[in-house]
């Protein structure tokens, strides 16, 4: 192992812009029901995130909330747990009594069963109540934070019920619905549920959400590669080697055993985030930054990947389990001892793979994606690994370390991008090592990007789909998976689950997969994008 490489820094304008000089207030004032507002995602995500917003003063005039769920609370007992959810939350801003006091006016609620006919005619005398004193257009954004299993019911009911204002008599006010994931659980479901859903909402009222789109490194990517000349000549077969998606977690499942028994990793991140990273990783550039274009060109990616042939998904894909093991020097218990899961469990908790897109842009180019649970390091990153010299002259010795370049774009922690290059190290003689040049969001901007909720939720209340899921992505995305999913769920792993300790790097093979095509994964260690290069883990050249 050598030391790290040098860092050279960009020296960044310091800009000390505030975030409400990113974002504007929403002009048209919206009513927002969730619907499942007793659950784990209100609390956590969405209150907390238009909390944050209603601090930066970007919510329209006169907002209102309206959870909606099986859980019995009047507004007043519902305002307290939002409270308490605001306050304990790591992502919103300190709390401040005087912005809570009134958004909390704006918080309602419906003690309602999902199947029952009561909850939804009770939902349109509040929002009609709303209307009237309030004096605000008659528009609505639904949010479906509720498994899976429900949400056809609820659409259904809203359209029984007469709750959704079809686009052609917009002038009445509009109605959209928010979508969480997992959306279906295969090709088959998903296609279901979408003909279920467009036959109550017309597709452009429909906002699937991914909040991995709504990272701001994500959305920055479009911005890296289309706003910058020298960028897009280089991204493509004759440069790139191989990119590299890594999405890490250091977690276990927590208290999601159930639900994760149901889905896994290749349901829980692939089909979702990975794939949706890599297809704006390969993308062409959209006519124009909107919902049409950009959505269109993501779908051609998708749509290219080469689909996985059973007969040598071996090759290509890696499953794992976490076993126990120690992280930060604490113990931590193994999957199936976690509560919620089968002692026997054969679910993934963690997946590599390998994709290739049958494109002018990326041919033979493989895509490596990788995610798990309980892994040695938080991380998401991209890497843009590119293609050696054809001819290096230089007469190097022993000691000098060349590695071919390569783009990280870290998405969490520490949002930025950093390009690794070759450089003479100073004296007499010619000798090269790797450095590094850095960007850093929190240091060139002075802030700390939002979270994702935040540009999604505003997004959709201003009618902007530009960065929510279309229907042929959704169905695209588990067509790539199917084979897969058949496969595992039919046949036990190779290796027998557990197959990697809790708080390393994941099974073998997935190493494996990489180094029999002569590259290895980036591990990135413990300290931030920004200080190091990794020369670990067989990444020289
Ligand atoms: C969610 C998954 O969609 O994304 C979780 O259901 C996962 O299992 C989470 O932990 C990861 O999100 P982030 O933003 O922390 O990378």
């Amino acid at each position: 192992m050598t030391d790290s490489s040098t860092e050279l820094k960009f020296a960044p304008e310091a800009l000390s812009l505030a975030p409400q000089t990113f974002m504007q207030q929403v002009k048209e004032t919206s009513t927002f029901v969730i619907f499942g507002a007793s659950g784990d995602l209100t609390h956590r995500k969405l209150i907390p995130a238009l909390y944050n917003l209603a601090c930066a003063k970007m919510l329209p005039e006169s907002f209102h909330v309206v959870g909606f769920a099986v859980t019995p609370m009047d507004d007043e007992r519902f305002r307290e747990e939002m409270r308490k959810a605001v306050q304990q939350s790591k992502e919103a801003t300190d709390f401040r009594e005087s912005v809570w006091n009134e958004f909390a006016q704006g918080l309602h609620y419906i003690t309602a069963d999902f199947e029952a006919p009561e909850g939804y005619e009770n939902l349109k005398s509040l929002l009609k109540e709303i209307k009237k004193e309030h004096n605000v257009p008659d528009n609505r954004l639904y949010y479906l934070a509720i498994p899976p299993s429900f949400c056809r019911l609820v659409v259904e009911k809203l359209g029984a019920h007469d709750l959704v204002t079809p686009t052609a008599r917009q002038g009445e006010g509009w109605t959209r619905i928010i979508v969480e994931k997992p959306f279906g659980r295969d090709l088959d479901s998903a296609q279901e549920l979408n003909t279920h859903i467009h036959k109550v909402f017309q597709e452009e009222q429909i906002y699937r959400i991914d909040h991995y789109l709504g990272k701001e490194t994500v959305q920055n990517l479009m911005a890296f590669r289309f706003a910058n000349s020298i960028i897009e000549p280089i991204w493509n077969f004759r440069y790139v080697d191989h990119i590299q998606i890594t999405a890490a977690e250091t977690l276990g499942v927590e208290h999601r055993g159930i639900y994760y028994e149901e889905a896994g990793c290749l349901r829980d991140m692939f089909q979702n985030h990975l794939l949706q990273l890599l297809a704006i990783i390969g993308m062409d550039p959209p006519v124009r930054y909107g919902g049409m274009s950009v959505r269109d060109r993501k779908a051609d990616v998708l749509r290219a990947i080469v689909p996985i042939n059973p007969e040598s998904l071996a090759e290509m894909a890696v499953r794992g389990q976490y076993g126990a093991g120690v992280f930060e020097g604490v113990s931590v218990p193994g999957y199936r001892e976690e509560v919620g899961v089968h002692p026997k469990s054969n679910v993934e908790t963690f997946v590599a793979l390998k994709l290739f897109i049958d494109n002018w842009r990326w041919s033979e180019v493989p895509f490596y994606l990788r995610s798990g649970k309980r892994m040695h390091t938080k991380v998401t990153e991209i890497v843009i690994q590119f293609k050696r010299v054809p001819h290096m002259f230089f007469q190097l010795s022993q000691d000098d370390v060349m590695e071919p370049n390569q783009m990280i774009i870290r998405i969490a922690p520490d949002e930025g991008i950093s390009l690794r290059f070759g450089a003479k190290v100073p004296g007499p003689s010619m000798r090269l090592r790797p450095v590094q040049m850095n960007f850093s969001y929190a240091e060139t901007f002075n802030v700390q990007p939002t979270t994702a909720y935040e540009t999604l939720l505003l997004d959709a209340m201003e009618g902007d789909a530009t960065l929510f899921n279309r229907n042929d992505a959704v169905e695209l995305a588990w067509e790539v998976l199917e084979p897969m999913l058949e496969i595992w769920s039919a046949t036990r792993p190779f290796h027998p689950f557990p197959n990697y300790a809790a708080g390393t790097w994941g099974p073998n093979a997935a190493d494996l997969l990489m180094q029999k095509d002569g590259r290895s994964w980036r591990n990135p260690p413990n300290a931030p994008l920004l200080s190091r290069v990794n020369l670990e883990n067989g990444n020289s050249l």
